[in-house]
This record gives structure tokens, C-alpha cells and sequence, in this order.
């Protein structure tokens, strides 16, 4: 599918260059996930949402929508107020038994559609909503796509009193554990972000780290990664299937 892209055009050299900024990829990839929400979707269905920027412009591209959504269900407390905001009605996640479709952004994605996301710090429930769903739709720019991922710093929710534990055993795992200045999750704990992970088995990670007592949850999305990718590049918006 190619979605018709917000761009910008440039004359250089008798040649046409399009190019968007990634604000503008944002915006693109957001009306794609819309379009494809609107297109999959069975009407009165529930629609999961993710949080961050991408996220953002999704929840305001799919206020045109809000009449056939059944529902949604928030992965955060600033998801829940933009989608309030917009009139679109958020149900609390153990009212609901079916969700047919999530739409979240990441921070990283590799070529399995395996993910890092976190950056938010809303990882927990980003995480526990995917999982209800029967379809994850990540939505990113290109900038997201890395081979190996890691570059982007690991974040790992931790219950406060575990801390200085949950560190170490990072620490031991190779990676260089660093506490998220000032933030709170929505759940009331920290995160730690490590950084130096060159991650070439992420579920193997996923579960190693998840096995860390006083580990709530963490960033890597390997083990229930993405159904679709819908990548927007500076001039077009790309579909991938896993
Ligand atoms: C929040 C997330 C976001 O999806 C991720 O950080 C990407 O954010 P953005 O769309 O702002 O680049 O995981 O916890």
C-alpha cells in the first residue's frame, strides 16, 4: 500500500527531491494507521492506543473515527486524557475481552518486527495491552529501524526498593543500567535505562531480564512483537507483515 505523503518538494538540478521531516513522517504514518484502522477495524470493535509522539497524531487522525470504535483502551494516563479530549470513548482494560487491533510507535524495531519501546516510560502497559490484542500495528518513521537493536538505551521498570538489585543483575547481563532522572511511572515505579546492549537474541533477553526479581517489566517487545509494521520513509509510507 502506498499512502500518499505530507512532504515538502525541492528543486535542485532539474530533479524533484521529496522529502519529509520526521515530524512530517510522524503525521504520514499516524493517517496510514488511521486509514488502516478505518479499512480492518470490524465496527464496534476495540482499538488499543499507544503512547509517545507518533501516538499522538494517531489518536487525532482517528477523532473522525470515533463513531463506528466501539471503544479504546489506553496504554497511559496521557493517552487516556488526548483520546478523552477528542470525545473518543476509553474503557479500563478489564471490561474488555476482545481487542481486535493495537496501534503503538516504538523507539527501535529490527527486521523480525521484534521492538525496544519505553521511551515514554509507559512500557508496563503498552505491554499488557499488546498482549489482549489480535493485531499490533507499530507505526515509526525510519529512523526507528535498526538492524541489531540496543542502540536506543533498554528501558526496565523497577519496584523502587529493588533498584540498586535490579541494576547489578543488568549490569552482569552487560549492560550499563542509568535511573531515569525525576520520572514516575503511571504504576508509581522507576526506570532504569541501559544502555551498551547489543541485542542479538531479544526474546532470550526479554525473559532473562523479566526473570530479575523486582523487574515489573521491560522494553523489549520480542516475544509478542508487531503483526505490522507500517514504516514511513521520507517519501512514502511502506507496509511490512510479519
Ligand atoms: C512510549 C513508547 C513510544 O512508543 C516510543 O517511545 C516512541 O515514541 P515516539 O512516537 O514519541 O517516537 O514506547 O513508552
Amino acid at each position: 500500500m502506498a499512502v500518499a505523503p505530507i512532504c515538502r518538494h525541492h528543486e535542485k538540478n532539474e530533479q524533484t527531491i521529496i522529502a519529509m521531516t520526521q515530524d512530517e513522517m510522524k503525521q504520514a504514518v499516524a493517517q496510514a494507521a488511521c486509514d488502516y484502522v478505518a479499512a480492518h477495524l470490524p465496527a464496534g470493535a476495540i482499538l488499543g492506543v499507544g503512547t509517545g509522539s507518533t501516538a499522538n497524531y494517531f489518536i487525532d487522525a482517528i477523532a473522525t473515527l470515533k463513531d463506528r470504535i466501539g471503544g479504546t483502551v489506553a496504554s497511559s494516563e496521557a493517552t487516556r486524557q488526548r483520546l478523552e479530549g477528542h470525545g473518543i470513548r476509553v474503557l479500563d482494560l478489564n471490561d474488555v475481552g476482545q481487542m481486535a487491533i493495537y496501534v503503538d510507535g516504538a523507539d527501535e524495531i529490527d527486521g523480525s518486527l521484534a521492538m525496544i519501546k519505553g521511551g515514554g516510560g509507559a512500557l508496563t502497559r503498552e505491554k499488557i495491552v499488546a498482549a489482549v490484542a489480535d493485531i499490533f500495528v507499530c507505526i515509526c518513521d525510519d529512523t526507528k529501524r535498526v538492524k541489531t537493536l540496543g542502540r536506543f538505551p533498554l528501558p526496565v521498570e523497577v519496584i523502587p526498593m529493588a533498584r540498586a538489585h535490579v541494576a547489578r543483575q543488568l549490569k552482569q547481563l552487560g549492560g550499563t543500567p542509568k535511573l531515569r532522572e525525576g520520572f514516575v511511572t503511571d504504576n508509581g515505579n522507576l526506570i532504569l535505562d541501559v544502555h551498551g546492549l547489543h541485542i542479538k537474541q531479544p526474546t532470550t533477553l526479554e525473559s532473562q531480564i523479566d526473570g530479575i526479581a523486582g523487574v515489573v517489566s521491560n522494553g523489549l517487545f520480542a516475544r509478542r512483537g508487531a503483526d505490522v509494521l507500517l514504516l514511513a520513509t521520507p517519501s512514502t509510507v511502506e507496509v511490512m507483515k510479519r
